[in-house]
Formats: C-alpha cells, structure tokens, sequence
C-alpha cells in the first residue's frame, strides 16, 4: 500500500522532499502548494530539478484540502497555525520541520481538537531542531548513568546558506553589531530550539528552573568578507553564536548552540571551527560520558550548498521517512517519543522486490 503525499512549498526543503517521496517505495505524491506565483501551473518534478511527473503546482490551498491525500509535508517559511489546522481537519496528516516537535505545556489545544477532528496526527521533525537538539541526544543518554548535562551544537558556513533574506535581514549578518543585537533570532529559534529541551528534561527528569538562559554573541569582520549576500564590511557582523540553555538550581544542564560563521577569516574575535571544521556535535555528560560528531550535512563547498545543502536534505529526509509512521499513529499530535523508531529506506534497485 502507498500513502498519498502533499509537498506544501518548494523552497530548499521542499524540493529535497520531492525527490525523497519519490524516491520512498510506500509513498506517492500527489499534490504540491506553492507560494509564489511563477511557479504555479510548473511541473513539481521540474521545480525540484528532476524529470516532470504529471504534478501540476498550485497555490490553490483549497483545491488540495479536497484532493483524496494520506499526509502533507509542511515546509513554507512560516507556519500559519490556522492553516495547519484546515489541513488536518481536511484528515490529513502533517509532519513539519517548524515546529511542535514537543509542545510540552505550551497550549495546543486548537491542533489536538484538529488531529481528533480529521482522525490524524501531527509530527515535528527535522535536525536542528528535531534531531540533532533532542532524538539523538536521548538515543545516546540511554548509555549514560547519572547525566549532569547535555549539550547540542552546531558548527556551520552560514554562507553555504541559501536563502539571502533570512542571513541579511533576519539573522542580521552584514549589519552593525548593535542592529544585529536586536535579530529576532533568539526568540525565533528559540521557540523550537526550548521545545527540544522541554523534551531532553521530561525524558531524563531534570527539575528544570522556570527560567531559562539565551546568550547572543557576535564575531565582526576585520577586513571585507565576500559573502552570498554582499561584501560584510569591517567593524560589522560575521559570525554569530546563539546559545539556550536550561539549569537546575542554577547549574546548566541543557545547552543548544549554533556557530554561524561567514568562514573562518579575518573575524574579531578570531573564532574558528577548529581542528574538526563544519559538524554537529552532541555530548552527554554521565557516567560514562559520550560525544558523538555528525559530518556528512555541510557541502563540500560554498556554491555546492547554495546549489543543494546536505543539511536541509537531511531535514526533508527526516520527515519524509516518518510519514508512514506518523500515517498509521493514533490521532494527535505524535512525537519521538511516542511514534516508533523511523528508519531510512534503501536505494530503490537495492530494495526488496515487489512480492519477494
Ligand atoms: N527543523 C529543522 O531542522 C529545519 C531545517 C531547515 C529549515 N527548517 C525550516 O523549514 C522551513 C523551510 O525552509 P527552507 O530552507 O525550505 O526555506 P526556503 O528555501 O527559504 O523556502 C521557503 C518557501 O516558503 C515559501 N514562502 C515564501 N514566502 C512565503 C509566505 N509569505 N507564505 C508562505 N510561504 C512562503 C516559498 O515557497 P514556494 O517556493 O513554493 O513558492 C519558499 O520557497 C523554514 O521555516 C525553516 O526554518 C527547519
């Protein structure tokens, strides 16, 4: 049996769902939602840089909610919450990487009554968050007695990063460091990233203090910096270090980090990766205590990423492999820890054949 699929948005993680649904041997696509208006009426096999596949794109949001569908991949830029409701009482599941990977106490009502009211669940995946910030770290503390702490953190080119709005408007890299203390960053991340920790705390029972710590730092450049957006002029901002962190009594046990660099020259202060370059790191602090580097999820170069980023692969990847899963869970919205281990599928001519 297959599962029917609706990709909602063909930015970088849309377009690397395509090609995964395609390539999934349970699912099917059968619909695709686009925002902006050139690429309506496009083929979305095309718009996804492959073969055309007889799907034509629209912005019709309606004429999807009618189209017979098991699940839609949900990947715009934002999430409109009222829209995801329409969508799952239309009794279609959704997985998304924008959110509700563990609403913990966070009010949710309006989705649960939805999931119920289109018998259908909802999942929150991706890799950061929803992987690398809270999957993986759990997988691995189950090897560890007495955690103290547990630590995520990723180490990237920000300027392998394709999408020039959000590094120079919303992230703020090129501006002064007083526009860029003022990024909604903190908060917009934050939002998934305080989830993810929500998750790490329950599981492993941290008695969490209310408040929880951010930490924003900047690096400037020295000298002019190219970059995708623009030369970054000196004495303006290069390199960001956003931190969310969590403690019991005061002493931080739950910390996610990213290091968003515009390279490794010509910053002050003079950051660097180090010696093991771009990777996601986990660690966790017990007895024994682990590390675990993830490589694999940076391109090997600047134009490589912006052409297609092994990271947001990663991510669309990640959720398309669930929504099988996430199709056959109890309605409501399903997180890692309740639906059953996702796996990836082999490559279609090393896979079982049909009926062996
Ligand atoms: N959790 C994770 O690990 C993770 C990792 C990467 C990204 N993400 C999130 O996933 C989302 C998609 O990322 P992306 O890299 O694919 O972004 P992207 O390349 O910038 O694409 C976003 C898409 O959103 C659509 N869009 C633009 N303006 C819109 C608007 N006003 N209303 C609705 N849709 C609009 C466009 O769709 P069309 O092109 O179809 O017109 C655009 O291509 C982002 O929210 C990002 O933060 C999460």
């Amino acid at each position: 049996m297959s599962f029917r699929v609706i990709q909602w948005a063909t930015g970088g993680v849309g377009r690397a769902a395509i090609e995964a649904i395609r390539s999934h041997p349970e699912l099917e696509l059968v619909g695709c939602w686009v925002h902006s208006t050139e690429k309506v009426g496009r083929d979305a096999g095309e718009i996804a840089g492959g073969e055309p596949i007889g799907i034509q794109a629209t912005n019709d949001a309606q004429a999807l909610l009618d189209l017979e569908a098991d699940c839609v991949f949900y990947s715009p830029i934002v999430a409109d919450r009222d829209e995801v409701i329409r969508i799952l009482e239309s009794g279609k599941n959704v997985v998304t990487p924008l959110g509700w990977f563990f609403p913990g106490d966070r009010d949710v009502r309006d989705i649960e009554r939805a999931c119920q009211a289109g018998n259908v669940s909802l999942h929150g995946t991706g890799i950061h968050p929803g992987g690398i910030t809270e999957r993986f770290p759990l997988m691995i503390s189950a090897l560890s007695r007495a955690v103290t702490h547990v630590r995520a953190e990723e180490f990237s080119d920000i300027r392998t990063y394709g999408a020039p709005f959000v590094v120079g408007e919303i992230m703020r890299f090129g501006k002064t460091p007083e526009e860029a203390a003022q990024s909604p960053m903190l908060n917009v991340l934050g939002g998934g990233f305080f989830e993810s920790i929500d998750m790490v705390a329950e599981s492993l029972g941290f008695d969490l203090d209310a408040e929880r710590q951010t930490h924003h730092e900047v690096a400037v450049a020295t000298r002019p910096i190219d970059s995708p957006i623009g030369p970054i002029e000196p004495g303006c901002v290069a390199a960001q270090r956003f931190t969310w962190e969590a403690t019991v009594r005061g002493e931080t046990v739950i910390s996610v980090r990213t290091n968003w660099f515009m390279g490794e020259e010509h910053l002050d202060p003079p950051w660097t990766f180090g010696p093991e370059g771009e990777r996601f790191e986990i660690e966790v602090t017990g007895d024994p205590s682990a590390k675990v580097v993830f490589h694999g999820w940076h391109p090997e170069s600047i134009a490589a990423g912006l052409e297609r980023n092994p990271g947001i692969v990663a991510t669309a990847v990640h959720g398309v492999s669930a929504i099988p899963t996430v199709c056959r869970a109890d309605s409501g919205i399903r997180t890692y820890l309740e639906l059953p281990l996702v796996s990836g599928r082999a490559a279609p001519h090393l896979g079982r054949s049909e009926g062996a």
